[in-house]
């Protein structure tokens, strides 16, 4: 297989259904870049990292913060909830997170991103109780109001960061916004009505306080892109997360893979550069959607094992992750979906000292095999999965690793394994949660 491209951007995806730690890897990677962009999502994201032993959770505010100087841009395709930026500001700046900088020197927000408010947080919790009622069910949001901040961006009703400093354009958007809402929360919901003019007030207030935060994110990459500055752009949650792409309807409502990248920061796709792939060793799902190599049925006690030692629990919301062992067959479609060039295996500590070690490498439907990940859901939800069973790794000093060639042979032929089926390089691996306890084998950015 051949070595990855090197390049002087780097986009960063999960190539599963998110929780893979694309935090760690991009506060690692971060090091070398300049600008690091968060493109999708919003606050249903939680990119745990851990620096010094010291740890940091963050939900908006790209991973790349706690180098010093870097600039955290938050780009056009992000639904931005001005509170939590605010907590993440004020939590980041007390533990000295700047390094002297003002946060608004290094954090930037773009005036296009579309704004999370309080009415979209209670739509996505009122749709999911209503949909649990229903014979779909729910779907596990976060219930950060993504979906419903989404939904009023692509009906091109939504409110973006520029109208909170523009009194009258907000009052009218507002108006109409209220308006609308009060009927479905008063007919559909039989819930309270929002009244315009505290929110009005409070968004006039918050609009104020992120004026200096406000910027044409898209304006200031391009002048990076020409000026040769190396980028890194964030993905949040997973491949099989996305929109278009996902297990839909069980998906977020944004664009999670690479291309979403170029359409969320508005550049051409020339700028995405190299792109690695976050996988964990094994899979985990928070929320409802099919999971075919999940095992809480089949493997209880190890699904509780590797939940316990993975620390498999929500750093949004603290729910249980569903646990299931490595799925090649989505593994290669991300590959495929993203342009994967590196893969960065995460969590390879926590399958240490297993008697065995499966990972699926095909789907059995209706007394047939399926090698592809199958587009339809219904199928998805019945498929039986097929494993290759590998013998687990000794316990080994990261410290100790230079080259492939250092790590226990039984990893070594997993790596091999994986690469082999899904057709990208692992190109980085992390035996924990610190910065040390990560091997680049092949770093992608260019220098
Ligand atoms: P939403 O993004 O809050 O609308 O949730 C939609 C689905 O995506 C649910 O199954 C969530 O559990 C899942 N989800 C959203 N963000 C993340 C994440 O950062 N990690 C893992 N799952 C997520």
């Amino acid at each position: 297989m051949k070595s990855q491209t090197k390049s002087r951007n780097v986009t960063i995806v999960g190539a599963q259904w998110g929780d893979e730690g694309k935090g760690k890897i991009v506060d690692l990677l971060g090091e070398k870049a300049e600008y690091i962009v968060r493109f999708q999502g919003g606050n249903n994201a939680g990119h745990t990292l851990v620096v010094n032993g010291k740890k940091t959770v963050l939900h908006l505010i790209p991973s790349g913060i706690l180098h010093p100087g870097k600039i955290c841009l938050i780009a056009n395709g992000v639904v931005f909830d001005p509170n939590v930026f605010f907590q993440e500001i004020d939590s980041l700046n007390a533990s000295g997170a700047f390094h002297g900088y003002a946060p608004h020197e290094i954090v930037r927000v773009s005036e296009r991103a579309h704004v999370i408010l309080p009415y979209h947080r209670t739509l996505d919790q009122l749709r999911e109780d209503h949909a649990s009622k229903g014979s779909q069910g729910k779907i596990g949001t976060t219930g950060r109001g993504i979906g419903p901040a989404y939904e009023d961006k692509v009906a091109r009703r939504g409110i973006q960061v520029v109208d909170l400093l523009r009194p009258e354009v907000l009052r009218q958007k507002l108006e109409k916004a209220i308006e609308e809402k009060n009927i479905l929360l008063k007919h559909l919901f039989h819930s309270k009505e929002l009244e315009f003019a505290p929110l009005y007030e409070e968004c006039l207030k918050v609009g104020e306080r992120l004026r200096p935060f406000v910027a044409d994110v898209r304006g200031i990459l391009q002048g990076a892109l020409t000026q040769g500055r190396p980028i890194l752009f964030e993905g949040a949650q997973g491949t099989l997360l996305d929109v278009d792409h996902g297990t839909y309807p069980f998906v977020t409502s944004s664009s999670t893979v690479s291309g979403g990248a170029m359409t969320g920061s508005g550049m051409g796709p020339q700028a995405m550069g190299s792109v690695i792939g976050i996988t964990k060793a094994y899979c985990t799902r928070v929320g409802s959607g099919p999971f075919p190599s999940e095992i809480e049925e089949t493997e209880p006690e190890t699904a509780n094992h590797i939940r316990k030692i993975g620390q498999e629990f929500g750093a949004t919301t603290g729910r249980s992750r569903r646990v299931g062992w490595l799925d090649l067959v989505a593994l290669r479609y991300a590959v495929q979906l993203n342009g994967i060039t590196g893969l960065a295996l995460t969590k390879a500590d926590i399958l240490t000292g297993f008697e065995c070690i499966k990972v699926c490498t095909a789907y059995r439907f209706g007394g047939n095999t399926l090698q592809d990940f199958p587009s339809s859901i219904e199928v998805l939800s019945q498929v039986e999965p097929h494993y290759e069973v590998f013998p687990s790794w000794p316990e080994f000093d990261t410290s100790k690793v230079q080259t492939r060639k250092d790590l226990p042979e039984e990893l070594q032929k997993y790596l091999d394994f994986i690469e082999e089926f899904v057709g990208a390089r692992v190109s980085i691996l992390s035996t924990g949660p610190g910065r040390e306890e990560t091997m680049v084998f092949e770093n992608p950015f260019v220098g």
